[in-house]
């Protein structure tokens, strides 16, 4: 058994609180290899916001769970050699069952969902208070899900959205005793989260996506007022990347992301956490297409992995500072 607390890591309980009075969000972004932690660390540490480090079940199986919690000790010590020791949380994402949930706070996560968004509502009340009642015992937090996003992700994948129903979180947060609660108000995973025929053209030829249901998110607050709130599939996919990774080779099509001024008015209210993965993928792909297509006979990883992660690193600062607010909470 190892305690996240050795490993200088912090559960999600008072950012959360920061981040309800402050009206910020803290970023969640994936991780699952060295390059994308340094630069989410370097980022968050530069722009003074802390930080949640967040594995998926399917990157803890490719970065290997014993690594992982070195990585993230690493982090900390990474942090505070950069100049600032930015709270650092462990955070495992859409955790499908109890046992997963448990060997990670085993192994030194200071933060786990339970997603059981897809079983019945008192299937997803008893395995979420489940893992709740491990999970206290070691005042590591627990995120649960009310609602289904669409989107595709490896482990993560479902054909259409259902919209939480307002009337009843108040129920499952009483029930379950979850520290916070992710809901589904037409955010969705991966980098095609909405068809084009789903949106508008402004002015200038550009796809509009449909707006976020911030009703429904207002519905919540009204039921479980000050109750941290979390965004689950809200990257923006950048047209900037995608037109790069396209004119050096790719092949994305329609890929449409959430407005950044949505995520920012969301980050206002009570939502506390905002999950990015795909835009950093889209920032790394862009990056090394780049440079493959500039210096095709390169071999050195570095020599495409650096740039990489410089690229992220920007996409990363860029979020604290103008997406989320969590710039200069330390
Ligand atoms: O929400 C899902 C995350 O983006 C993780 O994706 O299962 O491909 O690691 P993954
Ligand atoms: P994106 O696919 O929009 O980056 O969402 C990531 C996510 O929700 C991780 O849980
Ligand atoms: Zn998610």
């Amino acid at each position: 058994m190892v305690s996240y607390k050795e490993l200088g890591l912090v559960n999600t309980r008072e950012g959360f609180k920061k981040a309800m009075d402050g009206g910020y969000a803290i970023p969640a972004f994936n991780f699952n290899n060295m390059e994308q932690l340094q630069a989410i660390v370097a980022a968050c540490v530069e722009t003074r916001s802390p930080v949640i480090l967040q594995v998926s079940s399917g990157a803890r199986k490719y970065a290997n769970q014993t690594l992982l919690r070195y990585m993230a000790q690493g982090a900390v010590e990474y942090a505070k050699e950069l100049g600032l020791n930015i709270p650092i949380t462990l955070h495992l994402d859409h955790g499908d069952s109890f046992e997963l949930c448990k060997s990670c706070i085993d192994m030194g996560f200071s933060s786990v969902m339970i997603d059981g968004s897809h079983l019945s509502y008192d299937e997803n009340v008893a395995l979420t208070k489940k893992v709740v009642e491990y999970a206290r015992q070691y005042d590591v937090t627990v995120e649960g899900e009310l609602g289904v996003l669409a989107g595709v992700e490896d482990e993560v994948s479902a054909e259409h959205h259902t919209y939480t129903r307002p009337e009843e979180v108040e129920d499952f947060v009483g029930k379950t005793g979850v520290d916070s609660l992710a809901i589904s108000i037409g955010t969705s995973h991966g980098a095609n989260k909405f068809k084009p025929e789903q949106c508008t053209r402004n002015a200038q030829g550009v796809l509009v996506p449909p707006p976020l249901r911030f009703d429904i998110l207002d519905e919540i607050m009204k039921k479980i007022p000050g109750f941290p709130i979390v965004l689950h599939g809200s990257s923006s996919v950048p047209q900037q990347y995608v037109e790069i990774i396209n004119s050096n080779g790719g092949t994305l099509k329609d890929a449409i992301g959430i407005p950044e001024e949505e995520l920012r008015r969301a980050a206002t209210s009570s939502v506390c956490k905002i999950n990015i993965d795909s835009d950093g993928r889209l920032a790394m792909t862009a990056k090394v297409r780049e440079v493959f297509a500039k210096s095709p006979a390169e071999f050195d990883p570095r020599k495409y992995l650096g740039p990489a992660r410089d690229e992220l690193k920007a996409l990363y600062k860029h979020k604290t500072i103008n997406v989320l607010g969590s710039a200069n909470r330390v």
